[in-house]
């Protein structure tokens, strides 16, 4: 409860004595805490006590000689008021909206929420009039700690004893944590994602090159770098549109269009179809550089002891939306080598004329395909390089937009 501001409002109850504990543990938890008391409360508890234990002066009149209490200031200094204990009177008249004297003013000015923790005989806890109050504070919002069994200041044993000062002290700090849980949660919510009103492409995943009706060139791409990504973009606000080539996974994202493919062909028909609407380009596929020059009807049947296939270049993707990139687009490439890993991942960052290339090293354990896990290092066309720990793709997706919104403002 550290730093939290509670205000105390005490009445006129036996069960008052109570509130020097409650007000130690409070200031023990590292709560600030003022008090207020109606004048007959302080016939049944020390305001002397109080102001020690609280470190603050206790109030109690409206006006004290010649200054005014600033009841107004009290009520909106809390973030948290407890009537407790609250005597039969008290509670009807905040039920009544009457205002006759300074604990009363300060509950009808309070800004913040407001606890009330009864206290009185069991006849009284137990009067329709009681009961309907009570009701009605609870109608206005105020949140009631239920009067408890036990002994009573009569002698009877019954309903109507406070609640225990270390009971209400753990409701009080059980909201204060909620709500400041819920501003932080808000204040999320409410950040405006960076990549909002943005649409961007990604490619992911490996394409399947089909020799006959059941065999086919790949590679063992899982597609897990690609979909983090558009996921990545997708949390900042951005409309995506994911080609995913053959991979057993996918995702579920609402912002996320999937596009499934199977070629390097179909990625790039796909990719060229739509890129002139994007912002952002993203080409982590591992697209085959090759495809067979023909591809047969039926099932090749076994023969002689060599096979030889002849194959064609694919289209490059990255290269072919490089040279029709607009000023306002967005492309990343990618760069998997194992060896020259940094020349090799700067020539194509100039001649696929993309804003920047993300290296991955087969030399580095837990990088690449293969692995939950990737180690990068992105070079842009402004000449920075920058070289990231091994991480998890999720964290490696993150990083991977972060130089995007760099690189686009
Ligand atoms: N790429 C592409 N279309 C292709 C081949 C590659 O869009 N037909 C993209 C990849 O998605 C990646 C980048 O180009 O973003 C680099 O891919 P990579 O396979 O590392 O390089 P290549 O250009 O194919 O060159 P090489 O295989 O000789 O290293």
């Amino acid at each position: 409860m550290k730093g939290k501001k509670i205000l105390i409002g005490i009445t006129g109850s036996i069960a008052a004595y109570k509130i020097p504990l409650l007000v130690r543990i409070l200031i023990k938890s590292g709560a600030e805490v003022k008090i207020v008391m109606t004048p007959s409360a302080a016939t049944f508890v020390s305001p002397l006590v109080l102001s020690t234990l609280s470190k603050n002066e206790v109030v109690i009149e409206m006006a004290n000689q010649h200054t005014w209490a600033n009841h107004v200031m009290l009520g909106r200094w809390a973030d948290v008021m407890l009537i407790a204990p609250a005597s039969s009177n008290t509670i009807a008249k905040m039920a009544h909206g009457l205002c006759d004297n300074i604990l009363l003013a300060v509950y009808l000015s309070a800004t913040c929420a407001v606890f009330i923790a009864p206290a009185m005989d069991e006849d009284m806890w137990h009067h329709a009039s009681l009961q309907n109050n009570l009701n009605l504070l609870n109608t206005y919002g105020n949140q009631i700690i239920a009067a408890q069994h036990g002994e009573l200041a009569s002698g009877l044993t019954g309903m109507g004893r406070m609640a225990e000062p270390e009971e209400i002290a753990e409701r009080l700090k059980q909201f204060l944590l909620d709500q400041t849980q819920d501003v932080n949660t808000s204040a999320q919510e409410k950040k405006e994602p960076r990549l909002a009103h943005k649409k961007a492409l990604v490619t992911a995943g490996p394409t399947y090159e089909y020799i006959d009706p059941v065999r086919f060139i790949g590679n063992i791409s899982s597609g897990k770098m690609g979909i983090a990504i558009a996921e990545a973009l997708a949390d900042e606000g951005c409309e995506v549109t994911l080609v995913l080539g053959p991979s057993s996974l996918s995702t579920q994202h609402a912002h996320i269009k999937v596009i499934p493919v199977m070629s390097a062909q179909q990625m790039y028909e796909a990719c060229v179809n739509c890129f002139h609407q994007m912002d952002i380009a993203v080409m982590a596929a591992a697209v085959a550089d090759y495809t067979p020059a023909t591809v047969s009807e039926i099932k090749t049947k076994k023969s002689s002891e060599l096979l030889t296939l002849q194959f064609i270049k694919t289209k490059d993707i990255l290269k072919h939306l490089g040279e029709n990139k607009a000023s306002h687009q967005t492309l990343i490439g990618f760069a998997l080598e194992s060896d020259n890993e940094k020349n090799y991942a700067l020539k194509k960052l100039k001649e696929k004329n993309a804003d920047a290339i993300v290296l991955n090293s087969l030399k580095d354990t837990g990088a690449g395909f293969m692995h939950d896990t990737n180690k990068i290092t992105i070079f842009d066309k402004s000449g920075n390089e920058t070289e990231y720990a091994l991480k998890s793709k999720t964290a490696v997706a993150k990083d991977i937009v972060q130089k995007i919104i760099d690189l686009q403002s």
